[in-house]
């Protein structure tokens, strides 16, 4: 996939394009973490059952996953169900899962095709048996793909990733019987997202601010982006605007402004 590819599929003079072509393809951010939210709403104002919007919501996945690999983005990580999403009714919770396994089913030949891996961020044991092994099955088909890295946060929560994260240093510890210098990087080693880029860019559906738990420790220094939009509306043309405005931001990471830089 390519940035030809964009132009292409983007019609001269149409919002995308012009939205497009203010996007500088030199500055993209490395890693785009998305909170989809708002499928609940967007179907109740529809008149629909919330699960509608859930289905709806993958063919903003795909168009999202799709245009984050024509652009060169690296890495995608998408929030899908997170540790406390256990609460919403069996009904809901079971149409989430045959909806993962499906978009994989079907998409899969589409990943390979353009090179996307994909993998999982989050307690995949304690998923359904016929989950994982649909996640894992995608997990060993893309693994040599070097293209995107699209993460699914899945029965993800931040707070357990860090939790698991200190269980994982105790028992190697234990193991060796030494305890280790804790530092930064060495605890980011025990993270789920070990070698993956911190996300840049935040991106929140449906109007909330709020974290909701996830990427909490990956998230210090992102730019968050919210937009009002619901997530099954949510399209390219969105993404080109969270970029366009991620562009403009000044990250100083606890320095001072470059604008403001002294040159003495
Ligand atoms: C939040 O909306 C959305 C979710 C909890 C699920 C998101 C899942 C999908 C879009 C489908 C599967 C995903 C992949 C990656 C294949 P909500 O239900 O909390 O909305 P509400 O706040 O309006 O109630």
């Amino acid at each position: 996939m390519s940035r030809q590819d964009i132009l292409d599929s983007t019609e001269e003079g149409s919002i995308e394009r012009q939205l497009f072509e203010k996007i500088d393809i030199s500055r993209l951010p490395a890693h785009i973490a998305v909170i989809m939210d708002g499928n609940g709403r967007w179907a109740k104002g529809r008149g629909l059952p919330r699960v509608e919007g859930h289905r709806s919501g993958i063919a903003s996945v795909r168009e999202i996953v799709e245009t984050c690999a024509r652009l060169d983005v690296p890495i995608l990580t998408l929030y899908a169900f997170s540790v406390e999403n256990w609460k919403r009714p069996r009904s809901e919770v079971d149409v989430l899962m045959k909806l993962l396994k499906q978009y994989l089913r079907l998409e899969l030949s589409t990943l390979m095709k353009n090179d996307i891996r994909f993998q999982v961020l989050g307690r995949l044991s304690e998923l359904p048996g016929d989950v994982v092994s649909e996640l894992e099955a995608g997990m060993e088909r893309t693994r040599d793909n070097r293209g995107l890295l699209f993460n699914i946060a899945l029965n993800y929560g931040g707070r357990a990733e860090i939790t698991d994260a200190c269980q994982r240093i105790v028992n190697e510890a234990l193991a060796c019987g030494e305890a280790p210098k804790i530092d930064e990087a060495f605890f980011a080693q025990r993270l789920y997202t070990a070698g993956i880029a911190d996300p840049d860019l935040m991106i929140r559906t449906s109007g909330e601010l709020r974290i909701s738990n996830f990427l909490l420790w990956q998230i210090a220094y992102s730019e968050i982006w919210v937009t009002d939009t619901f997530w099954p509306d949510f399209r390219k043309r969105e993404l080109f605007e969270a970029i366009i405005d991620f562009q403009k931001r000044d990250r100083r990471y606890g320095g001072i402004a470059a604008s403001t830089r002294s040159t003495a």
